[in-house]
């Protein structure tokens, strides 16, 4: 089915100017950015946003990353959106990832790892409305 998840490309990917190439990796798995915008979000928005995780020991140093600079939020479609954009991007710790994968070719670290996408139909749903209206999202 045709479904929407979101994803952000992080403070490290977009401090290295990334945001093109990693744009691209989306696009050629067959995901189309139907809403995206740069935003510096506050420790504020970023405790909202990863509320999930606020119990982890790196909730701390997360949410102190995600707002140490610009972040691309997203809107992804795409026939299989979320599985999809979850395999482009790769394990969550660059040193698991596959051959190819985004977080391979860019990520840094586990904290440091490029991008975020939601893991599930609900939380997709959740993050897209977190971060836009609905009329920002144009299919
Ligand atoms: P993300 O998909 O954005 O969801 C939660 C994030 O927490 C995850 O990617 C990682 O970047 C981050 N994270 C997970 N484990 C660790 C860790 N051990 N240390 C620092 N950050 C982590």
């Amino acid at each position: 089915a045709i479904e929407r998840t979101f994803s952000m490309i992080k403070p490290d990917a977009t401090k290295r100017n990334l945001t093109g190439a990693i744009t691209k990796k989306l696009e050629d798995a067959g995901l189309r950015v139907v809403a995206s915008k740069r935003v510096w979000m506050s420790r504020r928005q970023a405790e909202g946003f990863y509320a999930v995780h606020k119990e982890r020991p790196f909730f701390d140093e997360l949410c102190e990353f995600m707002s140490s600079g610009p972040t691309v939020v997203q809107v992804l479609e795409g026939e299989n959106a979320i599985l999809k954009n979850r395999e482009v991007m790769g394990a969550t710790n660059p040193a698991d990832a596959a051959e190819g994968t985004i977080r391979k070719e860019f990520a840094t670290s586990i904290g440091e790892n490029s991008v975020h996408g939601s893991d599930a139909p609900e939380t997709a749903a959740e993050e897209i409305r977190y971060w836009f209206s609905d009329t920002e999202v144009v299919g």
